[in-house]
């Protein structure tokens, strides 16, 4: 079974890139195959955080058919069972894409032969970006514990149920007057609860329906840059205003301390949880890692029981 995981959540530097590698890097160690896919189209750079020289090809070929399958585009890295697929060749910004080459890619990365796939999303909320981020059920929402972060992190997640609620009405079974207050419903005003209730109004029968489809969806909450002096308990807290708000299943997943290494090892262009293995920011994602792969580890016996 594959597991994929976009990661995303709104805001620019606040660590999704480097959470991909990372990620990829410990599931891959811990014996997954793993693969990364560079999804920032227009800015990518998760190459230099996987210690990789650029990239000659990547998503590229596949779009102009150079090749047939994307996972030949999946490269190794230095880590073993890690593999990468770049996207720096890509002449478009992702909100340029077309819209065919999107669904091709979305398509082709549910049928890749890995055991996990994490995709790094580009900073805002652009369709492109959104639809990327609905490949699968399962997401990575990543923040810091500024305010402003944080202001991000619920913005990005209510543009995602945007998403799935205007794809969902745009279907015909829907009332014209529906479809057309939903179009003019845009930015960060509008709401989930504005939408459900002017469906409410004309399919009242309808509307139990889309909340399921909202609770089809699983995230996953990381805060990175965590310095000792914040509330331990904001991860906790943001999961609970998120389950009590939204539809979906929140799961606060852990903190990443702030680490000046971190930023050192992007400077030297090295790949940090390989070269500081032992910090305690590195323990923090291996926590997070284990926490996410947690259902696949074999079934061992306590020793007592054995
Ligand atoms: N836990 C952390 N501690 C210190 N610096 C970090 C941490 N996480 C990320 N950074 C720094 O933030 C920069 C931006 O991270 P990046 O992953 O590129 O953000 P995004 O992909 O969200 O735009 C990195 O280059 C790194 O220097
Ligand atoms: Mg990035």
């Amino acid at each position: 079974m594959t597991e994929i995981y976009p990661i995303g959540g709104g805001k620019g530097g606040v660590g999704k890139s480097f959470i991909a590698a990372s990620l990829g890097t410990l599931i891959a160690q811990q014996g997954h195959n793993v693969v990364v896919i560079d999804l920032d189209l227009g800015a990518s750079n998760l190459h230099t955080l996987l210690a990789m020289k650029n990239p000659k090809h990547g998503l590229n070929r596949y779009l102009d058919k150079t090749v047939k399958k994307l996972e030949s585009e999946a490269v190794p890295t230095i880590i073993p069972n890690l593999f990468f697929i770049s996207s720096l060749h890509c002449s478009m910004e992702v909100a340029n894409l077309l819209h065919a080459h999107k669904l091709k890619i979305i398509s082709a990365i549910q049928k890749l032969p890995f055991d996990y796939i994490l995709l790094d999303l580009g900073t805002g909320t652009n369709f492109n970006t959104l639809d990327f981020f609905l490949t699968s059920k399962e997401g990575i929402l990543v923040g810091t514990p500024e305010p402003t972060s944080i202001e991000n992190f619920f913005r990005f997640i209510n543009a995602v149920y945007l998403r799935i609620l205007k794809q969902t009405l745009k279907r015909a079974e829907f009332h014209s007057a529906v479809k057309d207050a939903v179009t003019e419903m845009s930015g960060p005003t509008a709401g989930t609860h504005d939408i459900l209730k002017i469906v409410s109004k004309y399919h009242p029968d309808k509307v139990a329906h889309l909340k399921n489809k909202l609770r089809e969806f699983e995230f996953k909450l990381i805060l990175n840059q965590f310095r000792k002096n914040m509330d331990s308990n904001l991860g906790n807290k943001i999961e609970t205003v998120c389950n009590r708000h939204f539809h979906s299943n929140f799961q606060f997943v852990g903190t990443i301390r702030y680490d000046g290494q971190i930023h050192d090892a992007v400077i030297s262009k090295t790949l940090y949880v390989q070269k500081y293995p032992h910090t305690q920011s590195s323990d923090d994602l291996k926590k997070i890692a284990e926490k996410i792969t947690k259902s696949r580890k074999p079934t061992v016996l306590p020793k007592e029981i054995s």
